[in-house]
């Protein structure tokens, strides 16, 4: 090391932790204040004899830990009061206990965080080029089984000169002085050259091509095409299967798949208003379900109440009212049939409203109409 680098300190070598508490005390007594102690394991009230408080970590953690209940409370506030006010089950729109977990975890996280940074960053001055204790000569013997007193040349009783006398006890097994530790010449002048930054280029180019390659090709190779390489058939695909050649396969005939009735009334309207009836038992179940479907299916359409006065009336063909003579003298057998197959304007039901809902719906339309044209006997 060269002797033309500042000096930042010194370090004295002592044999035992008892030497090297007498050699701590001696130099507090000569005024010393910037003292630290290396030591291969850690002495129990050193920090204590070296005049150091507990460490101000703790209140980086209470500040930033306070920031976050804060911050994470105005936002809550903010957004579930101004931004977005949402009533969940009447409770006022800032209900703080409901956020109090919340609250918690961004305490937690900004706590940790800020502790974590402020440990390496403000504590202990990370990142740095490197530490002139280990590049001390004696940190070998720091490491296994001696003890060392540093002094920061900060100190103002330290003298690079001087500081040897002022260390050295009978005790003292050695001081060393330490230098300041100097950016490599990487650091200092090649790390920005055009030769490093093409070479990261280069590296960035050759690794992401590589990675492209591998997903998209070796995939396909062998043991990996596994997946691809079943028999399967593809929709509307030739079928290497089936000696007619197809993979899709016409219906039997005289025969009705798994989950699907047949309509016998697909061309028959009359027939549907004389044979049809609603087979759902008329229920407060049922109501509630069919008003479900009815909101969910044909309100945009023909309106909250039937009227024919739904939200899509502009840009769609009129929906009528569900109150007129016409559909209130039809049977629940002959709407079946409009939402069932459709009815002109009127789009097919059959396949987002199953049949079952579809007749509760009709109990519902009922329900509408007996709300609008109720009977003499319903006012007895
Ligand atoms: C896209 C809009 C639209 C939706 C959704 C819709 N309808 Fe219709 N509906 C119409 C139109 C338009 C007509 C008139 C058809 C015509 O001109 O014959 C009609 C006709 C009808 C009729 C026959 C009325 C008559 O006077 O001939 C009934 C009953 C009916 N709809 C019930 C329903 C029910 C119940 C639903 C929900 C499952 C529904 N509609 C969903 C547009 C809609």
């Amino acid at each position: 090391m060269s002797e033309s680098r500042k000096v930042v300190g010194a370090v004295a070598l002592y044999p035992s932790p008892d030497a090297l508490v007498a050699g701590l005390e001696e130099a507090r007594k000569r005024g010393f204040t910037r003292l630290d102690v290396v030591s291969p394991y850690p002495l129990h009230g050193i920090d204590h004899l070296l005049g150091k408080g507990p460490s101000k970590l703790g209140y980086v953690a209470l500040v930033a830990g306070l920031l976050g209940v804060t911050l994470s409370k105005v936002a809550q506030w903010w957004m579930s009061e101004v931004d977005y006010p949402l009533n969940v089950g009447g409770k006022p729109l800032f209900s703080w206990p409901a956020f109090v977990p919340v609250t918690f975890e961004l305490m937690v996280l900004f706590a940790s965080i800020a502790t974590v940074i402020s440990m390496l960053a403000i504590f202990n001055r990370l990142p740095q080029y490197g530490s002139s204790l280990l590049r001390s000569t004696l940190m070998r013997d720091l490491t296994c089984d001696k003890f060392g007193l540093v002094v920061d040349a900060r100190d103002p009783q330290f003298t690079s000169g001087g500081i040897r006398a002022a260390l050295g006890g009978s005790a003292v097994l050695g001081i060393d002085l330490l230098h300041e530790v100097r950016p490599s010449r990487f650091f200092s002048e090649q790390i920005f050259s055009v030769r490093f930054l093409l070479l990261l280029v280069a590296v960035s180019f050759v690794s992401v091509t590589a990675t492209h390659l591998v997903w998209k090709y070796a995939g396909a190779l062998p043991p990996f095409d596994f997946m691809k390489a079943q028999e399967k058939l593809n929709p509307q695909r030739a079928s290497s299967i089936f000696a007619d050649g197809q993979g899709m396969r016409p219906l039997q005939a005289e025969t009705v798949p798994r989950g699907q009735l047949p309509y016998r009334f697909a061309d028959d309207p009359d027939g549907a208003a004389a044979r049809m009836v609603n087979p759902v038992p008329l229920t407060a179940a049922a109501l509630e379900r069919g008003k479900d479907r009815y909101d969910t299916n044909c309100r945009h359409c023909h309106g909250l109440r039937g009227r024919g006065k739904g939200s899509l009336t502009s840009a769609f063909p009129k929906a009528p009212s569900l109150h007129g003579i016409k559909v209130r003298n039809w049977t629940d057998g002959r709407i079946y049939h409009v939402l069932t197959v459709g009815q002109n304007a009127m789009p097919a039901h059959a396949r987002q409203v199953e049949r079952d809902d579809r007749w509760r719906i009709i109990h519902y339309v009922r329900a509408l109409q007996r709300s609008l044209n109720a009977p003499d006997t319903d006012l007895q």
